[in-house]
């Protein structure tokens, strides 16, 4: 099975457990992306990998006009359900791959990716895409898992993230997004970070993650250097803290000329 399709099929069959979540449907984050947009009723966003939809939400709440973008068309289902039932109405979805995305140049004022990104198998193309869809001068806000910059930590994450769910792909560090996002043309972003517990039972069971791997990642927790397990605050049952980060910039208006 090829990536998206991959991860279509994980997140497609735990929508869910993706609407109920704590972890994705709470979160300050989630009000100081309503604030950027509050009462802009000519803001036009897109939400990249919407999931459940918990950021479409908040900021068609504020006043925007959203779309919500995602690669499951069950997750959309969801998303489309929830709108309607909130009284939602600037929102619509739209099925569809983040480096690959059906808009036109310069259709979106607003752009948002939460929790999505690690999943993507070509970030550089979809920055390349991103750039294509905003306006001159529009706001980007990434919100993803990041790696700490420890070679050792970052391993280690990337090693329980595959082992608890196959389509994972990569939590960047903030220095890798840093690069990817001047490579793509937009300004050097402000970032915030903050640290999410994942408690183990849910997060696993989350994504269904079979008995096997569970065990392995029980077995990589139990044989990872101390400094490591102290850095990443390893529990005995297995949760853990992940490191989140905030990275706002906007598309260069002059950068954009030039292309
Ligand atoms: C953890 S959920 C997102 C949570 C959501 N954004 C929130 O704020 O609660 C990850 C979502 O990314 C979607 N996804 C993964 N790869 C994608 C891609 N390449 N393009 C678009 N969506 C993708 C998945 O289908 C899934 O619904």
């Amino acid at each position: 099975m090829k990536q998206h399709a991959l991860a279509a099929h994980q997140f497609g069959t735990s929508t869910a457990a993706y609407l109920t979540s704590a972890v994705h449907a709470q979160g300050q984050d989630l009000q100081r992306l309503g604030a950027m947009v509050q009462a802009d009723q000519t803001c036009r966003a897109l939400d990249l990998g919407c999931g459940a939809g918990h950021a479409s939400f908040a900021l068609a709440a504020a006043g925007a006009q959203v779309t919500a973008l995602d690669l499951s068309p069950a997750m959309l289902d969801i998303v489309a359900q929830e709108a309607q039932a909130r009284g939602l109405h600037g929102l619509q979805t739209c099925q569809g791959a983040a480096d690959k995305l059906p808009f036109a140049d310069a259709s979106f004022d607003f752009l948002v990716t939460r929790f999505s990104a690690h999943h993507w198998p070509d970030v550089p193309a979809a920055l390349r895409e991103m750039r294509r869809v905003i306006e001159p001068g529009g706001t980007l806000v990434i919100i993803d898992v990041v790696a700490l910059e420890s070679p050792l930590c970052d391993t280690l994450l990337q090693t329980v993230e595959i082992l608890r769910d196959a389509s994972h792909v990569r939590d960047y560090r903030v220095s890798e997004w840093r690069a990817m996002l001047q490579q793509a043309g937009f300004a050097a972003p402000s970032t915030d970070d903050w640290t999410l517990t994942m408690e183990f039972a849910s997060w696993v069971g989350r994504m269904r993650t079979p008995a096997l791997r569970v065990q392995a990642i029980h077995d990589v927790w139990a044989r990872a250097p101390q400094e490591a397990r102290e850095a990443m605050r390893v529990q005995a049952d297995g949760s853990f803290d992940l490191s989140v980060a905030w990275l706002q910039t906007r598309s260069s208006v002059d950068s954009k000329r030039a292309n």
